[in-house]
């Protein structure tokens, strides 16, 4: 049904279609039984698909990334298209309206997308309050700092967000890799990273009950960054890590140059991004003796990538672009091929 749908939505721009979508996601909650029967249709459960993963157990290993649903509006509806988690966000501590627009294009030919949205979110306390819907998946909280926040403050605007979800999220994701704020990926150079994660698992120690922490990297970082990330890891007990945000590089793409040139900066997600994910997620699976639970995020448009990213290391696996690209069935689909 998608195949007929899709043209439909991919008439208007990537950002309007989004918003189409999350109101048809809204409609679908007022609407009787809409839930029952798309879980009826969507979901799918089996004994060999159920995993604890840094304490939580989730009915399987598929959740949606962080960027769907920005502002917690939707995280239960698409609890009934299969995902058992959503990771909502980013949040920030003050709203933000984000670059300007045209900020999201699509590159069909490399069943790909290119955002610049620069985290916009309607900020902590508004995103809490959404947050006390009932549930029907784990959420995770992305969080992140204020694009006007100057780096050197940058911790500050972190334990904020975390203090405010701290009671709503079920675990919570340190975005620290977003290429389109300004200053944003150079938070996971070792000295701004180290004081980040000090604050934030400080202040988690302050808390009654103990939420898992996880820091979401960049596909881009080397491989001494990657080692440097880890050994703050162990030292602070993080739980776990995101592997990974959108890319900035551009190589090997089915797109004319002058075509991607025209579009500008961004983050780069979608199909070219598998191979390197894959060989990521293995590398620090490795480095971890398998030790370390990681989430596999990064060009999964088709089930067989998600069952290559579990067999590489990954305890679950996040989709964006492909949900956008392949429909409502897409989990599914996914599901079925790793039971
Ligand atoms: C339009 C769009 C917005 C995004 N916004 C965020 C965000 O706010 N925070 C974040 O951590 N990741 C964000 N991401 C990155 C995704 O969570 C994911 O890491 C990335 O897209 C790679 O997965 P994919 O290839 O399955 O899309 C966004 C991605 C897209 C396409």
């Amino acid at each position: 049904m998608y195949t007929i749908f899709r043209p439909l939505i991919f008439i208007f721009s990537p950002e309007t279609a989004h918003h189409i979508v999350k109101w048809l996601l809204c409609m679908a909650r007022r609407v009787p039984m809409a839930k029952y029967f798309l879980r009826q249709l969507y979901g799918y459960n089996h004994p060999s698909l159920p995993r604890e993963v840094f304490g939580l157990r989730f009915r399987n290993p598929i959740g949606m990334a962080a960027g769907f649903d920005k502002n917690a509006e939707v995280f239960d509806v698409l609890g009934c298209f299969g995902f058992s988690f959503v990771e909502i966000g980013s949040v920030t501590p003050q709203p933000q309206p984000g670059n300007p627009k045209p900020r999201v294009f699509r590159l069909p030919k490399d069943r790909a997308l290119i955002n610049r949205m620069g985290i916009n979110n309607a900020g902590a306390q508004r995103v809490a309050r959404n947050l006390k819907r009932r549930r029907n998946v784990i959420v995770g909280g992305n969080i992140s700092k204020n694009t006007a926040t100057p780096k050197e403050h940058a911790a500050s605007d972190y334990v904020r967000v975390f203090t405010e979800l701290y009671d709503y999220v079920d675990y919570f994701a340190l975005n620290v890799s977003c290429p389109n704020v300004k200053d944003l990926t150079s938070l996971q150079q070792y000295n701004s990273l180290r004081t980040i994660v000090e604050v934030v698992t400080t202040q988690r120690k302050q808390q009654a009950v103990y939420k898992p922490v996880l820091l979401k990297l960049s596909p881009d970082l080397s491989a001494a960054q990657i080692e440097e990330t880890l050994s703050l890891v162990s030292e602070y007990g993080i739980d776990g890590l995101i592997v990974a945000n959108t890319t900035t590089l551009r190589e090997g793409l089915q797109t004319p140059a002058a075509d991607v040139e025209a579009i500008g900066d961004g983050g780069l997600s979608g199909a070219p991004l598998l191979e390197n994910t894959i060989n990521m997620v293995r590398r620090i699976s490795t480095l971890t003796k398998g030790q370390l639970p990681i989430i596999g995020a990064g060009g999964v448009m088709q089930a067989s990538d998600a069952v290559r990213l579990l067999k590489a290391g990954a305890s679950l696996v996040q989709v964006y672009t492909g949900f956008i690209y392949n429909g409502p069935g897409f989990v599914k689909r996914i599901l079925k091929a790793i039971k």
